[in-house]
């Protein structure tokens, strides 16, 4: 086994072909295998990222199972993707020459065969493998890994010379054969012209009646063409997801992958096995990350933010030295210096100012929240715009809500809100205004009034003692006395 010493970049290759056409029956899902998320992006998402990096020419795509349903996925992560259907004719061998048959006609260079549902691989080891199949004029390079237990992969053999003579199945290998630990990833790069013409030859002559890629390799070698292999230590980057419990196993090692790339660029990450991150997240250096938190979708974190713990964040920007604590938000942003929680849920387009607060147990949605204003307690506030530096008080209610339609509340700046509000929207509250406590806000409140709703208080004198005789109340009252 040669190590090779890259001395040139590799080139852009001609095409990446990915795979995507399996049912994954073993997923036992309605949903197509490849579409199914780990880190926040498809199986094929990731697959199509990796291709991508290459920057090939031409990026392919082989659909069947569900092709409808994955078409319209890939097309949307990857508009200019050529796409091809397999056919009937089963295999890989038949899948990868239907690929080649969507590339213009006579492409040449190197065409590199991946897979929708081996999501870690990275285009660094892609890039690895087209350098020395490159380099080293290979006609085929097999990407291959070692393993401590091989069972059930086909083994690569190799001649003295470290060449690749030949692919032996697990069932199909002799006792010395199983003892070898390197195993095909089934991820190539070829030469288009040799892939061409093996695949020509390739035939469903077997057991399974199925067109096998590998069946390429010896096709190659016989045609004087060099096989050669680019080995990883780094089994993870070629293992296949065939079911929900290897989709979870890769699922925590992505994670775990994440995680540790982000602490290296400076993340504080107080519990790396309860911290979840997607892998579009952007975090800046210096932000704190407390157990149990999870960030998913676009969302961004800006420097000396703490978020956590027990927090989960769905594309939500926030700003600079912002906290966020037991937590849950969604397609909104959170400005600099600002505090949510504990336990708040900000539900979408809640856009909190800088140094704003939304306390514990406060609900928002579709609200825009100016510089400085806080909403500590205990309330709900939707379709609502408030203004810098006001205060809303504990238990305040946007009544958004009129049983058919939505209506917008519009408070002002430096306004104090007492216990209790409730705004009738739609209803608008001037600059500098309070209300009192209980109070019900139908009408707009111009600037600097104080609304009320005056409901008299009456005391019954004597009550307690009179209707709960003998209750504990009833003897403090008649203690009080
Ligand atoms: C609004 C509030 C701050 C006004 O306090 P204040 O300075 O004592 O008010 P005033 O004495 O000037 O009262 C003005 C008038 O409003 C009435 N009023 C005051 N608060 C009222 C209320 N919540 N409901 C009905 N009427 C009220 C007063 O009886 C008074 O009426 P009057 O002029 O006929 O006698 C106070 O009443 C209040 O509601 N405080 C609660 C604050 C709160 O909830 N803080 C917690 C926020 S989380």
């Amino acid at each position: 086994m040669g190590v090779h010493i890259l001395s040139v970049e590799a080139t852009e290759p001609a095409a990446v072909i990915v795979l995507a056409a399996g049912a994954g029956t073993r997923m036992k899902s309605a949903k197509p295998k490849i579409l199914h998320e780990i880190g926040g992006r498809s199986m094929v998402g990731h697959a199509i990222a990796a291709a991508s990096g290459l920057e090939p020419q031409k990026l392919v795509a082989v659909v069947r199972h569900e092709r409808d349903r994955v078409v319209e996925h890939l097309l949307e992560i990857a508009p200019s993707l050529i796409i091809a259907d397999q056919d009937e004719v089963p295999g890989t061998g038949r899948a990868v020459q239907l690929g080649l048959a969507a590339l213009p006609e006579h492409t040449e260079g190197t065409i590199v065969v991946t897979y929708g549902d081996v999501p870690l691989l990275t285009t660094s080891l892609l890039r690895e493998l087209v350098a020395v199949h490159e380099v080293d004029e290979n006609s085929v390079t097999v990407l291959t890994a070692l393993l401590d237990d091989a069972t059930g992969y086909g083994r690569i053999l190799r001649a003295d010379d470290g060449t690749v003579i030949g692919i032996v199945e697990h069932k199909d290998a002799t006792d010395e054969q199983l003892a070898i630990r390197e195993i095909n990833s089934g991820i190539y790069a070829f030469d288009a012209a040799v892939l061409r013409d093996a695949l020509a030859q390739v035939t469903t002559d077997n057991a399974q009646a199925e067109m096998y890629l590998t069946d390429v390799l010896g096709i190659a070698r016989r045609a004087g063409g060099r096989v050669a292999a680019v080995v990883t230590g780094d089994r993870w980057q070629v293992e296949g997801v065939n079911d929900r419990v290897q989709l979870a196993a890769l699922g925590a090692e992505m994670n775990r992958r994440i995680v540790e790339k982000w602490m290296r660029a400076g993340v504080t990450v107080i519990d790396p096995a309860t911290t979840w991150i997607g892998v579009e997240v952007a975090l800046s250096n210096d932000v704190t990350i407390k157990p149990g938190t999870q960030l998913h979708g676009l969302t961004a974190i800006g420097t000396d933010a703490i978020i956590g713990p027990d927090t989960t964040l769905t594309n939500v920007r926030v700003g600079r030295g912002a906290s966020v604590v037991r937590s849950d938000a969604t397609d909104s942003q959170i400005g600099a210096g600002a505090t949510v929680g504990p336990f708040a849920y900000l539900r979408p387009k809640t856009d909190l100012g800088e140094q704003g607060k939304i306390g514990a147990f406060y609900e928002t949605k579709n609200v825009t929240i100016g510089t400085g204003s806080k909403l500590s307690h205990l309330g709900y506030a939707g379709d609502a715009e408030i203004g810098e530096y006001t205060n809303i008080g504990c238990g305040n209610i946007t009544a958004n809500y009129d049983g058919v339609n939505k209506h917008r509340t519009v408070i002002g700046s430096h306004v104090r809100t007492s216990s209790n509000t409730v705004f009738v929207a739609p209803v608008s509250i001037g600059d500098g205004a309070y209300t009192g406590a209980g109070a019900i806000v139908r009408k707009d409140v111009p600037a600097g009034a104080l609304a009320l709703s005056i409901a008299p208080q009456r005391n019954a004198e004597g009550w307690t003692v009179a209707k709960r005789p003998g209750s504990a109340s009833a003897q403090a009252a008649e203690a009080a006395h």
